[in-house]
């Protein structure tokens, strides 16, 4: 899927205010536009008010996922800290759920560094956890954190 540099400016302007930098998450340019023309990929944007941003409105939250053979991998989910716990990550989660299996994924991974408070979304949206890596991440002060795959049939 490719998109549109303006996409792409709104989308990295929720992703730097989305990430903690300790945990060192968040991509850069770059990485969006590499992972974007590689294929197979897939986002989507929404303003605060749950709806597609239009006429200039800011993003307030974005996916980004990568289709696989009957699997499908969110890469990124993210939401500006002004506008949380207002269910936007679960309408994302929801659309990109609903997508994924209308493009024949069986199911959905991801993979998030131990203790992400974003954990209880995802189990509140039915993923279950089905793997760890031990000390997979390094925090900007150089501990060292692992990686929970989660999984959710769709
Ligand atoms: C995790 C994140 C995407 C959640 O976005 P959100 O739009 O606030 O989530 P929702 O409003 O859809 O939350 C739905 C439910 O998930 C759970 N939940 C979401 N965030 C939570 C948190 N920080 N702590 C505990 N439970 C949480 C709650 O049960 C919540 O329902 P409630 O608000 O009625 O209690 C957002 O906090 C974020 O962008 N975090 C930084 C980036 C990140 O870590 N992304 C995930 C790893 S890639």
């Amino acid at each position: 899927m490719t998109a549109p540099g303006d996409d792409i400016d709104q989308l990295m302007a929720v992703m730097q205010a989305a990430f903690d930098p300790a945990f060192g998450e968040a991509w850069n340019r770059r990485q969006v536009e590499d992972a974007l023309m590689l294929g197979h990929s897939h986002y989507a944007l929404v303003a605060a008010h749950g709806g597609e941003p239009v006429g200039g409105e800011p993003a307030a939250a974005f996916f980004l996922s990568r289709h696989g053979f009957e699997e499908e991998e969110l890469l990124l989910l993210a939401v500006d800290p002004a506008h949380r716990r207002k269910r936007l990550a679960s309408a994302l989660l929801d659309r990109l759920c609903a997508d994924a299996k209308a493009r024949g994924a069986a199911r959905l991974l991801l993979e998030m560094r131990a203790n992400n408070p974003a954990e209880a979304l995802y189990r509140v949206h039915g993923f279950k956890p089905i793997g760890r890596r031990a000390q997979y991440y390094r925090s900007a002060i150089g501990e060292r954190l692992d990686a929970v795959t989660f999984s959710k049939d769709l």
